[in-house]
């Protein structure tokens, strides 16, 4: 018998202050806040179906029915929601991603804030945007951010009850561009799950922790004052010391490829020259190209011209979560 479906539309989201390292690995609890911009043009649509003449649950993504990890973890996404529900009905999802998965664009954040949105409505309640985001960081830390609109900080708590995150501007606030450069789409081999984990071996993360909260401030600001040059400095500086933290954990990650470091050499060279763009770079070897509106074309143009650039997506801000 089919209890009830729900179907919810999320957008992923770009860290401009990243996450990288849990002081609680089973709840999410990050070692230091986060902010982010949600990116209105890459969208997830994920669709819950609650069926109790199904044997287990069953996930389809982009048309590909999954199986082992990928299964299991929104398996277990599920059963957090179940649980406060009370109940043990499996479920179909559904869900669709109109961008590559797991190649650094922070597809799970708007995997499991689609999911958790969908979820809880399908299992039939309301729950504040604190409290969703609070259950979506449990799926993946960065789907937590997700959920409220535009501009968002992820106020890290040192509990499941305080840390979630709260939007600080909305979409339409400061129209930034995110022009994305796919230099590889193939799945990452170090995913983010893991990456938390190791960062705790890197020496350096105990000073890239100790100095977020200056960071997080002094963004918080740009964001507010629409600073672009504040802002240029501080995410490509964020980023830099995320991909040191990497390098430096035991076993080092890399994620760059030689392009990419091409391409950010490019973004400080466009800058010096009067550009209004910066680099960041997630758990992937894609660079992210912040920019101002007005320079979305030529930087979308130049990045294209860049060989190895097999595509540049482009995306202004967006807003949360929200069930269609
Ligand atoms: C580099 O949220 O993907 O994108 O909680 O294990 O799912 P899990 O990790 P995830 O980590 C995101 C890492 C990052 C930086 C960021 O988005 O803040």
């Amino acid at each position: 018998m089919i209890f009830s479906t729900a179907t919810a539309v999320s957008h992923p989201n770009i860290a401009f202050i990243k996450y990288w390292g849990n002081t609680d690995d089973a709840l999410r609890l990050p070692q230091n806040g986060s902010i982010s911009m949600n990116l209105a043009e890459l969208t997830t649509r994920t669709m819950v179906t609650f069926d109790s003449s199904l044997p287990r649950d069953i996930f389809d993504l982009n048309g590909v029915r999954q199986s082992g990890p990928s299964l299991e973890r929104v398996s277990q996404h599920l059963n957090l929601i179940r649980g406060i529900r009370g109940f043990s009905v499996p479920a179909h999802i559904l869900s669709e991603s109109n961008f590559p998965v797991g190649a650094g664009l922070a597809s799970s954040a708007a995997a499991f804030a689609a999911l958790t949105v969908a979820a809880v409505r399908t299992a039939g309640m309301e729950m504040s945007e604190k409290d969703l985001s609070r259950l979506a960081r449990r799926g993946s830390g960065s789907a937590a951010r997700s959920i409220p609109p535009g501009y968002v900080e992820w106020l890290p708590g040192s509990s499941d009850i305080d840390s979630y995150a709260v939007s600080i501007a909305p979409p339409e606030h400061w129209p930034l561009t995110d022009c994305i450069a796919i230099v590889e789409d193939a799945h990452k081999k170090t995913g983010s799950s893991e990456g938390h984990l190791l960062a705790r071996t890197s020496p350096l993360q105990s000073a890239r922790v100790a100095d977020a909260g200056r960071r997080i401030d002094l963004c918080r600001n740009a964001i507010q004052k629409k600073d672009f040059d504040l802002l240029s400095q501080l995410i490509e500086l964020d980023s830099n010391l995320l991909h040191a933290v990497a390098f430096t954990s035991n076993p080092p990650i890399t994620y760059w490829l030689p392009q990419t470091l091409v391409l950010m050499q490019a973004v400080k060279d466009w800058r010096r020259a009067g550009i209004p763009c910066a680099f960041t770079i997630d758990a992937g070897p894609n660079v992210h190209v912040i920019c101002e509106s007005s320079a979305t074309s030529i930087v979308k143009e130049r990045l294209g011209a860049i060989p190895g650039v097999s595509e540049v997506l482009t995306s202004g801000a967006g807003g949360g979560t929200v069930l269609i």
